[in-house]
């Protein structure tokens, strides 16, 4: 015990003392092994017992190799006595753990650690580092800097692994290139004919059931080639988030596909491996169906978003599920006037196979089937300001060929699957945004026609409603998608309009061309029939003269008192412009119906 502490001491001496350089020279004469599976260890090298004899230092040695790491950290170095260890003891080297900080021996797969050091930056990303194990007769496990006068690990094993094999791990995500079967670094340059080196072979992996089967169906498989001439896929698509920019009048649809099918050719016996029930297989692997979409944006194949895989059972039923993201033109051509905010819109999604040269024919998976079910999990529906409706139906390539006679039909046999789509926005925040200013306006606007006529007050008003309504339609084009014309906007206008005519109207009758209007013969005339009065309401004349021939027939003397009836008329005469004032009322009271039907019509027209 009291040597391995001295030993520990001196090691850390050691560190500073160490002069050796792996060269190019070196590297060249060993052998290289990439590690890119995280950690695990996949090949398995047999160490030849006969080499191994010759490349040692010392005959006490019973294991020996050199080699160098080139890893930011996590060098993984396994030694065992067979191939694939699963519980059996085994010595694991770990070098450059914990982010390149500590270097331990193990003496199970990943758990029962021996000896341990602190050894910061003992790997390098850039540079290969070169270290030995050692392994004596006696049990004595070394493992070491080359070159440094002392090991990193020693360990005193009373029951010493025989090792046969080795093999080596990185870490997840981390890539290491490991050099072995190096020579013994006291030994010559190269070209030197008596140099030993090891020559250590890799051991096939051993395969499991599955892999077996797999590599069995696999073996002379095109994956280009579709399983018939004419292949039947059953496509189910579930619709999980919709959304739509009225502004570029682009769909974006995210979906999960779930499609199978069936390859005759593939189908195993299951008595004959091992009951195996079903496989997993990488895209590429053996044949899909691919597909894309018609009126898309991009032409480009349906992508998954993360590739799953397809899992194929012993009847030869094939399974592959994804999720992928499809956008679609989505505009119509027909009518130019939304209800924005409340927009609806029908959209359609053609899916059809990529491969001109396939013959696909479709059958549609319900949502309900079982196929579709498996993967409901996996599948989030996911809500926004889009209320959703779809529906699906197969278009057989017959009846597209109708439809679309100036393709061409000699290609493209398969069916298609047309998904329709009906969004409509869920706009109750735009409905109170865009609705109450309006009603409220309009109101004020209605109600302005029963205020005193001919008052400066009035075009003060005309004039602000006409500015607030000018400054909400300059951010139109930041709200409203503008190459169609929403009705709102149509009733801003029609608002604006009414009120300008308005403001028009009070200001014109308030000039003196207006007054002047007023007393012509036929407006008189008008003024004083019995039926415009009632018509409008106006207060009935008391005098049915015309005030122009009020004096006519009303000779003063200068004897006479003035009476009540005479005062009347005069305060009467005095008032200016009664018949402006009258002629106002009358405007006002025909814009009042006029509007207030307008607007009712409108407004229902609009809903
Ligand atoms: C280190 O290397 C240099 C030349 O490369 C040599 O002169 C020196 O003796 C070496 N030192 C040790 C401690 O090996
Ligand atoms: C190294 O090689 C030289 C000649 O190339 C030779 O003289 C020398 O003995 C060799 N040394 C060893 C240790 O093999
Ligand atoms: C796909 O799966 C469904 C349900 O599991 C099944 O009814 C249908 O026949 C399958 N389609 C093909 C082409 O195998
Ligand atoms: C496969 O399963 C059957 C019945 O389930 C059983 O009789 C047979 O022994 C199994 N074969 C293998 C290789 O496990
Ligand atoms: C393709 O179209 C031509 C004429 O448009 C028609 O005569 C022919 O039968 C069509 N072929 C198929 C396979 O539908």
């Amino acid at each position: 015990m009291k040597w391995l502490f001295v030993l520990c001491l001196l090691l850390l001496c050691g560190e500073a003392l160490s002069n050796f350089t792996f060269t190019y020279d070196m590297a060249m004469r060993c052998k290289e092994y990439l590690c890119q599976h995280g950690y695990s260890y996949k090949t398995y090298f047999r160490t030849d017992a006969v080499d191994r004899k010759q490349a040692k230092t010392d005959s006490s040695v019973v294991f020996e190799m050199h080699l160098a790491i080139l890893a930011a950290s996590n060098g993984h170095i396994l030694l065992s006595s067979v191939p694939s260890p699963s519980s059996d003891p085994v010595y694991e080297i770990v070098i450059g753990g914990g982010a390149n900080k500590f270097t331990e021996l193990r003496r199970n797969l990943r758990r029962n650690a021996k000896a341990s050091a602190k050894t910061l930056g003992v790997l390098s990303p850039v540079e290969f580092r070169a270290f030995y194990i050692r392994i004596s007769e006696d049990g004595l496990i070394e493992f070491g800097k080359e070159g440094d006068p002392l090991p990193i690990l020693t360990y005193m094993d009373l029951d010493p692994i025989p090792v046969k094999y080795f093999s080596f791990a990185a870490w997840n995500g981390v890539e290491a290139k490991f050099l072995y079967d190096c020579p013994l670094p006291s030994s010559n340059a190269s070209g030197d004919a008596n140099e030993v080196t090891p020559n250590s072979v890799p051991v096939d992996p051993k395969l499991s059931n599955s892999d077996k089967l797999k590599r069995t169906l696999l073996m002379g498989r095109d994956p280009a080639i579709p399983p018939s001439p004419e292949v039947a896929v059953s496509l189910g698509v579930r619709i999980n988030s919709i959304s739509y920019d009225a502004f570029e009048s682009k769909l974006t649809t995210g979906v999960s596909v779930v499609m199978n099918w069936t390859d005759e050719s593939m189908a195993w016996d299951l008595n004959k491996f091992n009951n195996v029930t079903s496989l997993n297989f990488r895209q590429g692997q053996i044949w899909s169906p691919a597909f894309y979409t018609f009126n898309s944006d991009s032409v480009n194949m349906l992508d998954a978003k993360n590739p799953e895989l397809i899992t194929m059972i012993n009847t030869g039923v094939a399974t592959y599920h994804m999720q992928t993201t499809i956008n679609t033109w989505c505009f119509d051509y027909v009518t130019t006037i939304t209800k924005w905010p409340r927009d609806e819109y029908h959209c359609a999604i053609v899916i059809e196979p990529w491969q001109v040269h396939e013959k696909i024919s479709l059958k549609r998976l319900d949502q309900t089937s079982s196929a579709m079910k498996a993967f409901e999990q996996l599948d989030e529906v996911i809500q926004n300001v889009w209320e959703t409706s779809s529906s699906q139906y197969i278009v057989s390539a017959t009846s597209w060929n109708q439809m679309y006679a100036s393709d061409d039909n000699s290609t493209h046999q398969s069916d298609r699957l047309v998904i329709k789509v009906g969004i409509k926005r869920r706009a109750t925040a735009y409905n109170i945004v865009f609705y109450t200013p309006l009603l409220v306006l309009v109101t004020f606007v209605l109600m302005s026609f029963w205020t005193e006529p001919l008052n400066l007050n009035r075009v003060w008003f005309y004039a602000s409603c006409t500015i607030i309504i000018c400054m909400g339609l300059c951010y139109i084009d930041y709200l409203v998608p503008c190459h169609t014309v929403p009705t709102i906007l149509i009733l801003y206008t029609t608002v604006l309009g009414g009120v300008l005519f308005a403001l028009l109207m009070q200001v014109a009758l308030m000039t003196s061309l207006g007054e002047r209007f007023c007393r012509t013969i036929v407006m008189q005339n008008v003024l004083t029939a019995q039926w415009f009065r009632s018509l409008f309401c106006l207060p009935p004349l008391k005098d049915c003269r015309v005030y122009d021939a009020i004096n006519e027939g009303y000779l003063p003397q200068e004897d006479e008192i003035p009476t009540t009836r005479n005062v009347e008329q005069m305060e009467k005469e005095e008032v200016p412009n009664s018949e402006q004032r009258e002629i106002a009322e009358v405007f006002d009271k025909t814009m009042f119906t006029i509007y207030s039907v307008a607007f009712a019509v409108m407004l229902g027209l609009h809903f």
